[in-house]
């Protein structure tokens, strides 16, 4: 003891702040960077002000000795105090914390009187005591988030959890020792009901108090002492997740720093899955609303926000999620069906969020339903019932055993910046605000200047304007903008940035207007059509009457001279190849998303638009990705228009090797099955994840991908393909249609591939896909 008593008085601390035994009435501390404190006898526990952030201070209790110096007890985590901040055993016995000008920002309560000194006990109580040794006032009878050994807590007793793992202002989660004499564990800050409790002792009239006693049992007592329940360590908390649990502090082998010394826990959590405990009604659940729970590895729940969604408090991951988007109109005359998709989670589920339940026949009915109506947020899908959630979603959990999938809702884009009048709308709004500003203003002088030129820029913008409504030119038989070379060498810089090369020509980035994020991409037709301006207009202008969401929009064309140019929307997350065969694999839900979304726009070209369009070069480079990674089919209506005169031949063919369908090597009429060949290539492409031809495969059965695709289906073993990919492991069902749909897709004879439509159909579910022929021939045959 004596060795701690030199030990402790070589600390650079003031002559007050280093006592170790009685703290007499005017000694106090100061929050400065000098981490004063006052030390228990043995220096076991310290008392006094921790640092949270920059001058912000904590008055708080800790383990001394324990490296990481564990805080135990806390008073002003809601109010942290400014640098230069004192607490105080003032002469007339009160403990104040006050700021530097005075003002109390602290104090325990109820007030006591008649303090002699105060005294940092050895078991981490920091009491006050009068002048006949009795404690009047202790920090065990006002604890914060942590029970230590020989703290017992009587009927009305909270403790309450910090707000995250280093906020420690109040959290949601607290436990009570009721009045009663049940012990509750709520997840909202002001109950409404017991029984919203997420965890209780069930010991209503019996309970009387809950005792930390010295040898490390936590237990609840009878008021005559009989042991109710218990379990033992040497610290308790009820952690910021809602989580109550006992540790010891151990020391544990570790190879690489020798002995570290490390909190482990000794019993089980209470409770031992907080993201399924709690039922209440009211409330957010364990996590935020909006967010949904998975118990970690270690026990421990994450709140992950579901796509489309992020963090209010991104560093608080218990603070819930708001939408990244604008919600859905609910203006019954623009219902926006076509603005919003669908991505979907497995096993997770908010159960206590339904405003409507159906027998819905398929998945793709559930869609729909949530689709056409405004309120609904997310649907869950399972054993053919579908059930509508709604804003703010409560509750969320992953239920491992939960069949149903929920389907999130989420806006497709954001903005659409398609059209030259979204820049004029935008330079006349900049006109707006800087005559606003110049209102606002106060100088009459500075007025008059900012009048003279805000007046000068609206002139700028006004003639600029005048220009680019004098560029749009619609021709008038296309009904298409068109465009002089010389305003697409502009627009593009003289054809700097390269955005990629295809089989027609280069694509390069541009911008239409004044505005400086009307992107598009002009691409620059290669080889001349043979055909007359005439023909060229009316090819281009059925490209351009195409409408659907998976095709990359046409917005003009320049056909002056040698030069023919296309004006496409700007799509700002490259190609599918890039994305696919990419550092960092996409989800197997994305991938989904993704082939259904192609799938949909090839059954529009061969079926829904006016003219029917075959494309001819289905493959992944042909596949762009918008800003929100929505799939749209680039180069569609380019076949005909480029290769109309061309023999089928083998040096005449212009798809790629390797995606096309055998009977562009054969004398064989060309249908739009060339394309669903095409598809089913990208299909077994996009289940697996890798490429067509992959030389570098791990055995030389892997080496041609639908030979081996069909190799494991034929054994009954499709799960091989999507071995490391444990999304779409989890997903059987669905992988094994993808497969049988894109072993159909492949059939030697095109008249046994199915349609676009029926293949759509087969992807979503909605039909039955029968057991595909053996395409075995098929492979030997090219
Ligand atoms: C501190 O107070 C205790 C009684 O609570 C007393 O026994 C002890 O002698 C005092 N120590 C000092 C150093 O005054
Ligand atoms: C105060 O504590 C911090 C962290 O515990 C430490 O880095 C710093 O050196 C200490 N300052 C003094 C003056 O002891
Ligand atoms: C102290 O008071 C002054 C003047 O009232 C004020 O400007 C300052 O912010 C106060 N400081 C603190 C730490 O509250
Ligand atoms: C702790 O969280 C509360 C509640 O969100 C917030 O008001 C406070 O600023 C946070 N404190 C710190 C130190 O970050
Ligand atoms: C103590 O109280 C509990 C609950 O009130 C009761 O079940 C138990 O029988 C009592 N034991 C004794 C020895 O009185
Ligand atoms: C603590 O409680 C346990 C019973 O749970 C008892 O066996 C033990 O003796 C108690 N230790 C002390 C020091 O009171
Ligand atoms: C061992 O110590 C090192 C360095 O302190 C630390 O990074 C590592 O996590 C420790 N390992 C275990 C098992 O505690
Ligand atoms: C969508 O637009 C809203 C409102 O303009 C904006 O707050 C949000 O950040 C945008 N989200 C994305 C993903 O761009």
């Amino acid at each position: 003891m004596l060795g701690i008593l030199l030990l402790l008085v070589t600390f650079p601390l003031s002559a007050k702040a280093q006592t170790n035994g009685n703290l007499t009435l005017g000694s106090s501390l100061t929050a400065d960077d000098r981490n004063s404190s006052w030390l228990s006898p043995s220096g076991e526990f310290a008392f006094g002000f921790r640092e949270m952030g920059r001058g912000a201070h904590l008055l708080a209790i800790w383990f001394e000795k324990i490296e990481d110096k564990t805080i135990v007890w806390s008073a002003n985590g809601d109010n942290l105090a400014p640098e230069g901040s004192k607490v105080q055993l003032t002469a007339n016995g009160r403990l104040v914390l006050t700021d530097p000008n005075g003002t109390e920002l602290w104090s325990p309560s109820p007030t006591v009187a008649g303090v002699a000194y105060a005294v940092m006990l050895d078991t981490g109580n920091f009491v006050l005591v009068n002048q006949n040794y009795v404690n009047l006032w202790g920090t065990f009878s006002q604890p914060t988030d942590t029970i230590l050994p020989t703290q017992q807590l009587d009927l009305g007793t909270k403790v309450n959890a910090r707000y995250s793992e280093t906020n420690y202002s109040a959290g949601r989660f607290h436990f009570m020792l009721g009045d009663d004499g049940n012990l509750a564990f709520y997840a909202t800050p002001n109950p409404w009901d017991p029984s919203d409790a997420y965890w209780v002792s069930n010991t209503v009239g019996s309970g009387f108090q809950l005792m930390f006693n010295q040898s490390g049992q936590v237990y609840l007592t009878a008021r005559n002492g009989t042991i109710l329940k218990n379990a033992q360590s040497e610290r308790a908390i009820l952690e910021f997740n809602g989580v109550f649990r006992q540790y010891v502090h151990r020391k544990t082998a570790n190879s690489s720093s020798g002995w570290a010394m490390a909190w482990s826990m000794v019993s089980s959590p209470v409770p031992p899955n907080i993201c399924t405990s709690i039922t209440q009604n009211i409330g957010s659940g364990a996590c935020g609303f909006n967010s949904y729970c998975a118990l970690g590895d270690d026990q421990r729940p994450r709140c992950l926000c579901p796509p489309g969604y992020s963090l209010l408090d991104s560093t608080n991951e218990m603070s819930g999620c708001r939408q990244d988007f604008v919600p859905q109109s609910c203006d019954g005359s623009r219902p926006e069906t076509d603005q919003f998709t669908f991505q979907d989670i497995l096993n997770t589920n908010w159960p206590l969020s339904d405003y409507e339940r159906s027998t819905a026949q398929t998945e793709g009915s559930c869609r729909e339903a949530c689709l056409a109506d405004c309120f609904c947020a997310v649907a869950i899908f399972g054993g053919g019932t579908c059930w509508k959630k709604k804003i703010p979603l409560s509750n969320g959990r992953v239920v491992p055993s939960d069949v149903g999938k929920a389907l999130i809702k989420v806006r497709i884009e954001n903005s659409t910046l398609t059209s030259t009048g979204n820049g004029q709308k935008k330079n006349k709004n900049s006109t707006l605000v800087i005559i606003g500003s110049v209102l606002l203003s106060s100088s009459v002088f500075l007025n008059f200047l900012l009048l003279l030129i805000s007046y000068l820029i609206y002139r700028s913008f006004r003639s600029r304007e005048y220009k680019s409504s004098q560029r749009v030119q619609v021709n008038q038989v296309t009904g298409m903008q068109t465009f002089t070379y010389q305003e697409l060498q502009e627009a593009t810089d003289g054809f700097r940035e390269e955005l990629g090369r295809g089989s027609f020509g280069a694509v390069y980035k541009g911008v239409l207007g004044s505005g400086d994020t009307n992107f598009v991409a002009v691409k620059v037709l290669a080889t001349r059509t043979g055909e007359s301006e005439k023909d060229f207009e009316r090819e281009v202008s059925a490209i351009g009457q195409t409408n659907h969401k998976s095709l990359v929009q046409l917005l003009g064309y320049c056909n002056e001279g040698q030069h023919q140019l296309l004006v496409y929307e700007f799509m700002s997350n490259g190609t599918l190849a890039d994305f696919l065969f990419g550092a960092s694999r996409p989800s197997w839900y994305r991938r989904i998303e993704i082939v259904c979304g192609v799938a949909r726009g090839l059954s529009y070209l061969h079926d829904d638009c006016t003219r029917h369009i075959i494309h001819c070069d289905i493959k992944p480079q042909n596949i762009l990705l918008d800003g929100s990674l929505t799939a749209k089919i680039l180069d569609f209506g380019l076949a005909k228009l480029l290769m109309a005169n061309q023999t089928r031949t083998t040096t005449g063919v212009r798809g790629t090797r390797g995606y096309l369908a055998p009977e562009w090597f054969r004398n064989m009429p060309i249908s739009s099955k060339v394309d669903v060949y095409s598809f089913g290539i990208l299909l077994v492409e996009l289940i697996c994840c890798r490429k067509n031809y992959e030389l570098e495969a791990k055995t030389e059965a892997q080496i041609v991908l639908i030979d081996w695709v069909y190799d494991c289906y034929h054994e009954g073993s499709v799960l091989q393909l999507v071995e490391s990919d444990e999304e779409a492991s989890s997903d059987v069902k669905r992988v094994k249609r993808f497969v049988m749909t894109a072993l159909w897709c492949i059939q030697e004879d095109p008249a046994l591939r199915p349609t676009m439509k029926k293949i759509t159909q087969m992807l979503e579910g909605a039909v039955e896909v029968p057991v595909p022929p053996d395409p075995s021939s098929l492979f030997s045959s090219t």
